[in-house]
Parts: structure tokens; sequence; C-alpha cells
């Protein structure tokens, strides 16, 4: 099985593992597993491969369990998803209620629980947000604030269409998502740039210039590219799109980054977009993450953790600008379905009424503090550990300073035989975000097998 960048070794004898929270007990991959590997390998596009290769078959809480008997604690929500825990009862007894009456699909047609979600969740939201768009997939929801962001634009008389996006930053695989999108490799396919399409450097926290003044970073930066491409920002810029975090390393922006750019945007009448898909609904420990930063958007996409379950994105913003489309020119099929509704609700209610927020407020401050107790650890090799909340991305390098995504995945490959499952990311970073119901116990046990894991893929890396 192999990962972008990484094999994962066949059938392994592992040690036998039984505590509270994990049990491993065959080999692993388990070898009855390699028939459905082999199934979806040769009748699924290659391009959705590359994980651990685990088969799940139940989930609950923070812990995943195979149909052969072995448990893992999760430390990946199923990629930020089930933030308010897997299986959590609530959205199960909503989903029951949905099947009982039957009422599986109702495209755009009036439903009583889509009118009960929305209520709920825009009193549940700061007071801008006036109005949401449901969609089904986080890039369905970028695009939607793209079009809205020039749509807006163009109807304040702009001239151009300009979006300024961050160097780094990721919003999707359709193609608007991934114009606003840095990665240039994972675009080339589409053989032209959209020009009105800006990217600034991100404030990395190993950019010396970017850590001693982040205002002064995004202001002579903002300038260089207004003066290369010949801009008046009044004229020729519609909105900013940030990702509220890196994913891929849980990057942060300083504040003071931040704020510079919705001020300069605020000031030329450009719309502030955050991207919440990973850290929305609680991940960092507030609500949403651009909480941490002392803003408020005009836009806010979310996605993944807005139902802990099944397919749900949302575009929040102002009554004014959620209704610059023209009537019906904003849905989609699956926008708002039932079942998708009545998961949103019960998601954020056990999440706002359980205190599932303040428990990643709170067991975030222990969890970064151990992930830095292990840095300590290993100096040689983790270079850096990042994020807020219960989120946060490790990075890897050897002792000359090369980042090192080979340790990354052997570091994930060796938790996986113990018992944990990581975000592998394919870089040189992992990532981690617990199901924020995670008790401190399960949290800590899942640190001690990183570290674990980490002291055996550095062993094992100098034989
Ligand atoms: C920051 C961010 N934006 C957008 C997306 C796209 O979401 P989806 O995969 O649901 O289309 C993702 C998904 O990983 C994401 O992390």
């Amino acid at each position: 099985m192999a990962s972008a960048t990484y094999r994962f070794s066949g059938p392994v004898e592992v040690p036998r593992v039984e505590t509270r929270h994990r049990r491993i007990v065959t080999k692993i991959p388990v070898p009855e597993s390699l028939e459905i590997f082999e199934t979806l390998d040769r009748y699924e596009s290659s391009a959705m491969h590359g994980q651990l290769p685990v088969v799940w078959d139940r989930a609950e809480g923070f812990q995943v369990h195979d149909p052969w008997g072995n448990t893992w604690i999760d430390f990946t929500s199923s990629i930020f998803v089930t933030n308010a825990g897997h299986g959590n009862p609530r959205i199960v007894e909503a989903l029951r209620e949905v099947l009982d009456r039957p009422l599986l699909h109702a495209y755009t047609y009036a439903t009583r629980v889509r009118a009960d979600y929305l209520r709920y969740l825009i009193a549940s939201t700061p007071p801008q947000f006036e109005k949401a768009f449901l969609l089904s997939a986080g890039t369905e929801a970028t695009e939607c604030a793209l079009k809205l962001m020039r749509t807006n634009g163009w109807k304040q008389g702009k001239r151009r269409p300009g979006i300024l996006a961050f160097e780094g930053n990721w919003h999707g695989r359709t193609m608007g998502s991934q114009m606003i999108s840095h990665n240039p490799e994972q675009k080339a396919w589409i053989g032209y740039q959209d020009p009105h399409i800006f990217h600034l450097p991100f404030p990395y926290p190993w950019r010396e210039d970017a850590v001693r003044d982040p205002r002064a970073f995004f202001r002579t930066h903002m300038s260089e590219l207004l003066q290369k491409e010949g801009l008046d920002p009044e004229k020729d810029l519609c909105g900013v799109m940030l990702e509220t975090f890196q994913g891929w390393g849980a990057l942060f922006y300083p504040p003071e980054f931040v704020q510079e750019a919705a001020a300069f945007a605020r000031a030329r009448g450009m719309l502030v977009a955050f991207d919440e898909m990973q850290a929305g609904f609680g991940r960092t420990g507030k609500l949403f993450g651009y909480m941490h930063y002392g803003v408020e958007p005009d836009l806010l996409c979310c996605g993944k953790g807005a139902s802990s379950s099944l397919p749900l994105s949302i575009v929040l913003g102002s009554q004014r600008v959620m209704d610059l489309p023209e009537v019906g020119s904003m849905s989609s099929t699956h926008s708002a379905n039932p079942a998708s509704c009545a998961a949103g609700l019960a998601n954020l209610r056990a999440l706002i009424e359980e205190g599932m927020i303040e428990n990643a407020r709170v067991l975030g401050e222990v969890f970064h503090a151990r992930l830095n107790e292990i840095r300590g650890r290993f100096p040689g090799h983790i270079r850096h550990v990042l994020g807020r909340g219960l989120v946060a991305g490790v990075h890897f390098a050897d002792p000359n300073g090369k980042v090192d995504s080979v340790l990354a995945s052997r570091v994930c490959e060796k938790a996986l035989r113990k018992g944990l499952l990581l975000v592998h990311t394919g870089r040189e970073s992992i990532k981690m975000g617990p199901p924020l119901v995670i008790t401190e116990e399960g949290l800590m046990e899942g640190l001690e097998v990183f570290e674990e894991s980490v002291a055996e893929g550095i062993s094992e890396a100098g034989r």
C-alpha cells in the first residue's frame, strides 16, 4: 500500500496491545483486510488512496474499531469531521427520526428540519451572520464565497474581480477553489491561472521578518503586489480569503497580520472571508477559529465539523451579501438535505450544550504542553509543534534541518501498529485532531503512544 511518498509495510507481527482505550490483536495491516484494499485498488481511482491501511467498521466517541477486534484511539476525527465524537448519540437519534419519518431527500423544497437548523445556527453565531447557504462539500462553500465576493464587487462598480489569497493556503479541489488555493502543482492541470487571483506570502513562524513585525510584513508585500500588478485596490480587489490556519501543518497567522489584512480590505470595500473547514465548530477551543484573531469576517465557509457526520457545508454572511445572487441561482441538488440538516442541528446543540468547545480549550492546553515536552525530547527531529485547542501539527526535520517526510510517515505507521490513528499528511508534518469528546486520560494515552512511535521511528532511521 503506497502513499504519495512512503510505502506502508505488508502485514507484520506486532506486540499485542490491550489497554483501556486500545486493542491490537492481529498483524497490522490485518491479513484479512488486504482483500478490501485490493478491491478498492482495482475498482476505484488511485487518487482516493494513500491513507493508513486500516479498515473502519465502527467508531464511537474517540475510538475506531475494525472488524477483527482491533481498536484505535483516534487523533484524526476522520479528517476533522467528527468534532462531536464518532457516532454521537444525539446525531444518531436525530438521523433515526429522519429515517423513521421517512424523509431522505427534499431538494430545496421547504422542510421543518431545515428551518429549525437555520434558526439555531444563526442564533448561535455572531450577529453579522444573518443568513446561511447550505451545501454538501467544503469546496462548494469556498467556491460560493468566491462568487459572493466577486458579485459584491461588481455591484459596487469595481472594474476587476480581484481576490487576495495566501501562499500555502488550500481551499478545495474544484476549479475556483483550486485557483484560490496556492499549491501550483495541484492546479497545473487547469492550464492557466485566473489573472485576478493574487497570492501574498504567508507569515510562516520560520520567517524572521514576519515574526518580527507581522503588520509590516503584510503591508510590504501588499504594496509590492499592487505595484507589480498595477492594481488599484479600491477598483480592482473584491475580497480576501484566509484559511483560518494552514491545514497541513496547523499554522496560524500572527493576529496582527490578520488584523492588518482585514483593515486593509475593509478600507477598500473588499469582503473578508475565512475558510473554517478545519478550524470551525469548536476545534480550536472557540466556536470558530477566526475568533482567535480579533477580527470579524463578512463571510465564513464551513464544512467538516459542521455535522460531525453527513456531508454538510455552510457559507454564512450578511443578508445583503447572501441575497445578492438571483433567486434560484445558488442551489445544489443536495443542498440542505433533511438528514444533513438534522445532523447539523444535533451536532451544534451537542457542541454547545455539552461543553465540548470548552473541553477543546481546556484539554488543548494539556495537549500542547505534552507535545512540547515530546518536542524537547527529540530536538534534532521535531522542529515545530503548532496549533491550538485540539489541533496540532508536529513538523519533522533531520538533524541538519532538512524536512523529513519519511520520518513523519514512519511515525504514523508505528502508531497505527500500537493502536493510535494519526493524520498522515504525506509531508513532513503529522496532524492531530481528536474528537472534542476525548477524555484527558485518552488524550494522554494517545500522546504516550506518539512519543514511543517517534522514538522507534528515529532509532530505526539510525540503523
Ligand atoms: C481548509 C479547507 N478548505 C476546503 C476544503 C475542502 O473541503 P471538501 O473536501 O469537503 O471539499 C478542505 C478539506 O480538507 C480544507 O481543509
